[in-house]
Formats: structure tokens, C-alpha cells, sequence
């Protein structure tokens, strides 16, 4: 994941790459040979940024070390632009929030997956009324990832490491927060996980939508895409998108007519956003937010609502009951 950070850093007018730190120096010392940087390599992040005068910080670490190494950029004078999900508990992104308003420092969420044209065109369209009032958004996410490493071992890989990413284009699209989460996850039978690599859940946001997620990890054969395969229900109409490049629009004709199906049009949908796409399009938004002086849309203060779905929904998920959020 590194590599998708220092490319834009490197490509960047308003940035310098000034060191790399990873617990394990070689890491370090290999990325900075791989990308030609005459860059100091450290162990050690508070003294990395004490001796270069940094006063950014890329957090690409694994889950577990992002409480840590994000209270000790923001404890040095650093703002954070890191990779999801933003902790690996909410006691943990809570005291995070909090340290950022202590230290007046940043502290942005990669959320890439809202960075597509599709998403932002089909977002644009639901945000100008052509579908209606939105009251269903279904997802399904199927693919069978054989990563190794911690996913492997993680209680909830799934929802921790990638359903965020979900639910947060959920929240996108619906321009809601979830109010309460029924959720059953489970490990199909001869998956390569420890933990349950599978979930099935039902959101209601506070808008009435009703956003259901099904999703795997574990799921051999016809691939979904990484974004997931949408379906957006509205009083007017309906959008499909594929999580590629197939977006997709019928709305009713005329909501009157007496027929037994109303006539509906399929609509030409046309791109209406032109960023940058994934990281790069998410990290544009961090710097400009930065350097306007702003939140970015994905701060640590709008991102802690993707998490609490999450939360909420492993909570569901152990309780076997539904969890207002
Ligand atoms: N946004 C996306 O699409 C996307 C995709 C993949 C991974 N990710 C996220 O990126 C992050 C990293 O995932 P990865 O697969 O690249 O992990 P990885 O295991 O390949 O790399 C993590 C690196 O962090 C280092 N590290 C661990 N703890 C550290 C600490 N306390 N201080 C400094 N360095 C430390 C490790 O030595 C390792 O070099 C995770 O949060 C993951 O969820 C995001």
C-alpha cells in the first residue's frame, strides 16, 4: 500500500518526501533504494520527526499501530493523512478525535473508494433528485483475496479491514449516517481466515434508507468488483452500478399512469465528475483541505461514523441482536 502514497508524494508539486519510518528498517531501507530517495530511514517516528522538521505524516501501517503512530504524529506537531480504518477500536479513534482537537492537527481517513467517477456521478445524480427520495441502497461484495499476513488472522477481517470501505460509500451515496445495524457474520466452511470472513447486514440510516450489505472474503468464483455491486432504489427510479464502469438508470415515466408496471426510461448516464481517481482523487482532497484551512471530507470527524457502522455491526454480529448505533 505504500507504494500508491509515495508515488503521489513523490509526483507532488506541494510535498517532499523528507524520511521513511517502519519498525522493520529493512522495509525501510528497501523502498527508499527501490524509489532512488536520498531520504534518512528510521525506527522511531517522534525522532524522525524531531530531526527532519516534518510536519506531515503518512500513516500506511497496519491496523494495530494506528492509535499509536497517530497520536505521535499529532503529539509532534504533525498532521495525519492515514490509511483506513482509522483505528482498530472506537475507545481508540475516540482518544484520537479528541488529540486532534487538542493539538489543532489533522487527521484525515484514506477513503479511495469514494474517489471513482461512477460513485461521484451516481451520487451527483441521487444528490439532484433523478431517483427520488433514496429509501433502499443494496451492496453485494464477493471476492476470495488470498493475502496472508494479519487479515489471516484478524476476528473480523472483513468488516474491520474492508467493509469500511462499504459503508462508508454508503454514507456517501445516501449522505446519511447509520442509526442501527442487524448483523450475522459468519466463516464459510474450508476458508483460509481465521476469522469470519463473511457478514450479512442490514443498516437503517437516519435518513430511512435501508442500505443491506452482503459480503465475503471467502467466496471462490464470478467475482464482484472491489467497490461491490450496487443497486440504489429511489421513488422515481432505480440506479445499477457494478463497481466498474457500468452505471445504469430507469425512472418511472409518468408516476400516475394507471398500468400495472408504470413505463419507465432507460436514462443515459454521463460522468459529471473529473478528479483524480482512488488514493490519488482522496489525497488531492486532503491537501486542498489542508491548504484552505478545512476539514477534507474524509476527517477523522466524519470518517469515526463509517467506524461506528463497523463496530456496531461486529457488536451485532456477537450479540446476535440488532445495535442502535
Ligand atoms: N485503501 C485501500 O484500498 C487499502 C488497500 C490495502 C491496504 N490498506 C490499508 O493499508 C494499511 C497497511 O496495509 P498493508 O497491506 O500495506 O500492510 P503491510 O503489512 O504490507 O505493511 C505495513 C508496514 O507497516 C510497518 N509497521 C507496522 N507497525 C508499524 C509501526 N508501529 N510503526 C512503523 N511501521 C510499522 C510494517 O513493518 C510494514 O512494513 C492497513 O491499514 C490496510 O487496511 C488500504
Amino acid at each position: 500500500m505504500a507504494n500508491i502514497w509515495l508515488d503521489d508524494a513523490q509526483a507532488r508539486a506541494n510535498a517532499e518526501i523528507v524520511a521513511l519510518v517502519d519498525l522493520d528498517r529493512k522495509a525501510a531501507e528497501q523502498k527508499v533504494k527501490e524509489r532512488n530517495l536520498e531520504v534518512p530511514v528510521y525506527t522511531d517516528l517522534s525522532l524522525a520527526i524531531q530531526e527532519t522538521k516534518a510536519t506531515l505524516v503518512f500513516d500506511v501501517t497496519i491496523p494495530a499501530a494506528h492509535k499509536q503512530v497517530v497520536s505521535t504524529a499529532l503529539q509532534s506537531g504533525c498532521h495525519v493523512f492515514g490509511e483506513k480504518p482509522m483505528a482498530e477500536s472506537l475507545t481508540d479513534a475516540d482518544a484520537i478525535i479528541q488529540l486532534t482537537e487538542a493539538t489543532g492537527k489533522q487527521y484525515s481517513v484514506m477513503q479511495n473508494r469514494r474517489y471513482l467517477k461512477e460513485i461521484r456521478t451516481l451520487q451527483h445524480l441521487i444528490d439532484q433528485q433523478q431517483l427520488g427520495d433514496i429509501h433502499t441502497l443494496n451492496v453485494d461484495f464477493y471476492l476470495a483475496p488470498h493475502f496472508g499476513g494479519f487479515r489471516e488472522q484478524m476476528d473480523h477481517p472483513l468488516l474491520v479491514d474492508m467493509a469500511i470501505h462499504t459503508f462508508d460509500q454508503a454514507r456517501f451515496l445516501s449522505q446519511s449516517n447509520a442509526v442501527s445495524v442487524y448483523c450475522h457474520a459468519y466463516n464459510p466452511t474450508e476458508s483460509w481466515y481465521e476469522g469470519k470472513a463473511a457478514a450479512v447486514c442490514i443498516f437503517e440510516m437516519e435518513n430511512g434508507a435501508v442500505f443491506t450489505y452482503r459480503g465475503s472474503w471467502a467466496a471462490e468464483g464470478l467475482r464482484t468488483s472491489w467497490n461491490g455491486d450496487w443497486r440504489v432504489i429511489g421513488t422515481r427510479g432505480t440506479a445499477t452500478w457494478d463497481g466498474f464502469e457500468q452505471l445504469e438508470m430507469e425512472t418511472v415515466q409518468d408516476a400516475n399512469a394507471s398500468s400495472f408496471f408504470r413505463d419507465v426510461q432507460r436514462q443515459q448516464v454521463s460522468n459529471t465528475w473529473n478528479g483524480r481517481e482512488q488514493h490519488h482523487g482522496c489525497l488531492d482532497e486532503m491537501f486542498t483541505a489542508l491548504e484552505s484551512n478545512r476539514k477534507a471530507e474524509t476527517d477523522c470527524h466524519d470518517n469515526i461514523h463509517s467506524l461506528r457502522m463497523v463496530f456496531a455491526a461486529i457488536e451485532s454480529a456477537k450479540t446476535n441482536k440488532k445495535v442502535y448505533l
